[in-house]
């Protein structure tokens, strides 16, 4: 029998990308496709979303929904493979170009939780034939912004039978979806999954959770993960929850889609080569020091990073290491975009050494590939990484790969200055483990 799963996501390469997440949501249904199951997306009409999709057609009218006006579900297709794509529109709230997420001052946008409860939410009615010609027997939701699985609980519920199953996968746990108690009244969810065993995170409403809490099964994006993630210094504060349930979750590495990620046939690269005829190898290294204006010195060695500029990836912790990759010959390229401090220190080092470091501030898909095929080492200093695709792809170009995951134990838990939360001593795998501290 063939398997039927409705993919939710928030991202998806080649549309939109902010990161890994849009290259699994662009290369996973496809993957699952060829090995013969029944498998759509639901993504939000975004701009780009709208822009890329052919063969669009209307398939139901929504209405008037989470305050928007003129909601309606449309599908069309994925034009590289014909993978059907479902997508919401509701101008109001998703007709705006850029990150998806955050406005123009990389503020996140004050109506983030209508935006992907609407996702949830669509994705719950999907399960319940709003399509005549198609349903999901799984929802596959990946991250906070399609953890609503709560809706279909709650039609669970009304219905008495479950209208799906459902899976969470969990790319990052570092994003939550957390807002403030109030914004739960507007979700239309039942009361009572407003608390501890439901929607609530000390004291507020996080949709991450919600994903976690109501799915059927939980995975992640790699073992290791999987397991770092129900500790207290990866758990993001939800690891009591994540130990709970660790019987319904699993670390599943993510894979490569090789036809659009390989230096023999990438369609991004001047010259392209394979293990054996690494000439084009060299050439692209040449092409990338002469692109950002590094002495043309085949033998300094060359790292490359690419990457979101957040706390996350271990900037600062490359910083640290610049004067010795100079002093030794060798050669950095940066490109990326995010946090602007994280900017600005990388601006600093490049106007330091001209000859050996080079920073570009964007998102460009042509020039990441570009540095990973011409570095010879792709350096990953992240502090933590549930998967990492960089690094495979540094692995399938030939560009060795150093990463250093930096945590360290002793130090206060990421999340919980995010939460304004501080550890204190607490018999280990107590919830009372974490104090709120005043905000
Ligand atoms: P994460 O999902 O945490 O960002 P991954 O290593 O799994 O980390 O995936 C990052 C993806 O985003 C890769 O496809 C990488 O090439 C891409 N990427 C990151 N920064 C940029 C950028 N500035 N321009 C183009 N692609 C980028
Ligand atoms: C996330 C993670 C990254 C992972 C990607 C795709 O953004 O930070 O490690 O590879 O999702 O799953």
């Amino acid at each position: 029998m063939t398997i039927r799963a409705l993919h939710v996501a928030s991202e998806l390469y080649p549309f939109l990308k902010t990161g890994g997440l849009a290259d699994v949501a662009g290369a996973l249904p496809a993957a699952l496709v060829e090995r013969g199951a029944d498998v759509r997306v639901l993504l939000p009409g975004f701009p780009a979303v709208a822009a890329g999709l052919h063969d669009v057609r209307p398939v139901a009218q929504l209405g008037r929904r989470f305050d928007a006006p003129g909601v309606t579900l449309e599908q069309g297709t994925l034009p590289s493979n014909g993978l059907i794509v479902y997508m919401i529109r509701a101008a109001t709230l998703y007709d705006r170009p850029g990150n998806p997420y955050l406005n123009d001052e990389l503020v996140p946008y004050g109506d983030n939780a209508q935006r992907f409860a609407l996702l949830g939410w669509v994705a719950a009615q999907l399960a319940q034939q709003l399509d005549p010609a198609w349903s999901p027997q799984i929802v596959h939701a990946h991250d906070w912004h399609a953890g609503l699985a709560a809706y279909l609980k709650a039609a669970e519920r009304q219905q008495g039978r479950a209208p799906a199953r459902s899976v969470f996968t969990v790319h990052n746990l570092a994003y939550q979806g957390v807002f403030p108690a109030q914004q739960f009244g507007q979700l239309g969810l039942p009361d009572d999954f407003f608390s501890m065993q439901g929607v609530e995170f000390y004291g507020q409403l996080s949709f991450l959770k919600a994903g976690l809490y109501y799915s059927d099964r939980i995975t992640t994006v790699s073992p290791t993960y999987a397991r770092e993630i129900q500790t207290l210094a990866q758990g993001g504060g939800l690891d009591g929850l994540l130990r709970s349930r660790a019987h319904d979750l699993s670390g599943i590495l993510n894979g490569v889609d090789y036809t659009v990620w390989s230096p023999a046939n990438d369609a991004l690269l001047e010259h392209r080569y394979t293990a054996t005829r690494l000439a084009g190898k060299l050439a692209c290294k040449e092409a990338l020091q002469k692109r950002f204006g590094l002495a043309q010195k085949s033998d300094a060695l060359l790292f490359g990073l690419v990457s979101r500029l957040t706390e996350q990836k271990g900037l600062d912790l490359l910083l640290e290491t610049v004067p010795e990759i100079v002093k030794r010959g060798g050669q950095l390229v940066v490109f990326g975009t995010g946090d602007p401090a994280l900017e600005n220190d990388l601006k600093r080092v490049a106007q330091t050494h001209p000859e050996s470091v080079a920073v570009e501030l964007g998102f460009d898909e042509k020039l990441a590939h570009t540095i990973i095929a011409g570095s010879n080492v792709v350096a990953v200093p992240s502090r933590f990484e549930p998967c990492g695709l960089t690094q495979l792809y540094a692995l399938a170009y030939g560009s060795r790969c150093r990463s250093c995951i930096a945590w360290a134990d002793s130090r206060t838990p990421w999340w919980m200055h995010r939460l304004k939360i501080s550890p204190r001593i607490s018999p280990p795998g107590s919830s009372s483990m974490i104090s709120r501290r005043a905000a």
